[in-house]
């Protein structure tokens, strides 16, 4: 004879089954966010399209950048990149934060999400040390506050050099900046070396014009793997960038999307992420603007390298790789130059290898 059920245990057995109803559910949700961000990681990892410098290298096309990432905040920022799939840093010793770098890379090799050779670290030599005896110290002293011991590729800042000391720019009593009389093939040189000591895989220039190459090239043992310049819609680079790619040396964009918060910019300095353009695309892609200004830079066969402190931007910067702006889409963009330059350095105007008084 079977036993009756009470209606209390009903009530337990209905509560119980509730329970587990909605913890599966809770669960799937759970366990589907986590496939999700697994998903969105591999994605990014294998995707990212990587560059071959003219070393025989790999270089990903899009990394992570630094510049104005207060050191507060920069750690976090790099901790969040590198868990979304992000596997280089574009760094600098005049960034001032180098320390607070390191302390993420550092943390998410301990934590096993990545490994040192998964990264692409880069760092640059800033316009004081450009003196030859000067070169070693100042990567040295990059790799201490980074936390490594080699990096992935090491530029010349800028081509004009200051008189060596403890500022960041010596000024005369008349406000002028000092320069330092080295001559940059010297100084690339010395950057050579460091190649030969193994503290970096790869060297280069950054703001280099094609006459300063040039002289690099017709004087060095190993070409500059890239030259990193400012590139964004208002300011597309053409004949440099046909320059570098006829020498086989990649270009890295910096400032893609107009350096939004930087302090060089002028008022009527137009904004390419509000550009009506841009946004026409971006909506029919189903995407924003940031999204297709990278796109367009990935697809010139350039490294871009955007720089955000937030969480959610750091995420949309990379989710670049499922869509692909069309022939005529691209050559939109391209229209929309106006050889607007936000990161002019004006105030090394008169300075001997000041790079942007020639056409490019
Ligand atoms: N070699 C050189 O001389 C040189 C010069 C300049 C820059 N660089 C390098 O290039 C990197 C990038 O250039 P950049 O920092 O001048 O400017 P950028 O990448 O063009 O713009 C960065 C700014 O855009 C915001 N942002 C980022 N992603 C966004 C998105 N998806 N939507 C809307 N806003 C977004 C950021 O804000 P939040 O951070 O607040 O999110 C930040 O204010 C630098 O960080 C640096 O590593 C090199």
């Amino acid at each position: 004879m079977s036993t009756p059920i009470s209606s209390m245990t009903l009530a337990a057995l209905a509560v119980a089954l509730l329970s587990m109803i909605l913890l599966s559910m809770w669960d799937s949700k759970l366990m589907n966010s986590h496939k999700i961000s697994d998903h969105i990681k591999t994605m990014a990892q294998d995707k990212v399209p990587k560059l071959k410098l003219n070393n025989g290298l790999l270089m990903p096309a899009l990394g992570l950048g630094t510049w104005l990432s207060s050191p507060n905040e920069v750690t976090q920022a790099v901790k969040d990149a590198i868990d979304l799939g992000y596997r280089h840093i574009d760094c600098a010793f005049v960034y001032g934060n180098e320390n607070e770098v390191g302390l993420a890379i550092k943390a998410k090799i301990e934590e096993g999400v990545v490994k040192r050779e998964d990264l692409f670290i880069t760092s640059k030599l800033w316009n004081t040390f450009h003196r030859p005896g000067l070169v070693e110290g100042a990567v040295r002293t990059s790799l201490e506050r980074l936390g490594l011991d080699y990096l992935n590729l090491y530029l010349i800042h800028m081509p004009m050099g200051l008189q060596e000391g403890d500022g960041l720019v010596p000024f005369d009593k008349d406000g002028k900046f000092i320069s330092s009389d080295t001559d940059i093939v010297d100084t690339y040189k010395a950057m050579e070396e460091l190649v030969k000591k193994g503290l970096t895989k790869s060297i280069g220039v950054s703001n280099f014009n094609k006459a300063q190459i040039q002289r690099i090239l017709d004087n060095c043992s190993i070409p500059p793997a890239t030259n990193q310049v400012e590139c964004h819609p208002y300011l597309t680079q053409v004949k440099l960038i046909e320059y570098c790619k006829s020498k086989d040396i990649t270009v890295t964009a910096y400032s893609q999307f107009g350096s939004p918060a930087s302090p060089f910019r002028k008022p009527e300095d137009p904004v390419a992420l509000q550009d009506p353009v841009i946004g026409g695309i971006a909506t029919k892609h189903g995407k924003k603007a940031g999204h297709v200004i990278l796109r367009w830079i990935l697809q010139r066969g350039l490294i871009a390298i955007p720089k955000s402190v937030t969480q959610q931007r750091i995420a949309e910067n990379i989710d670049i790789l499922d869509f692909t702006l069309a022939d005529s889409e691209m050559k939109e963009i391209d229209a929309l130059n106006r050889n607007i330059r936000i990161c002019s350095n004006d105030i090394f105007r008169s300075h001997k290898d000041y790079p942007f008084n020639d056409e490019y």
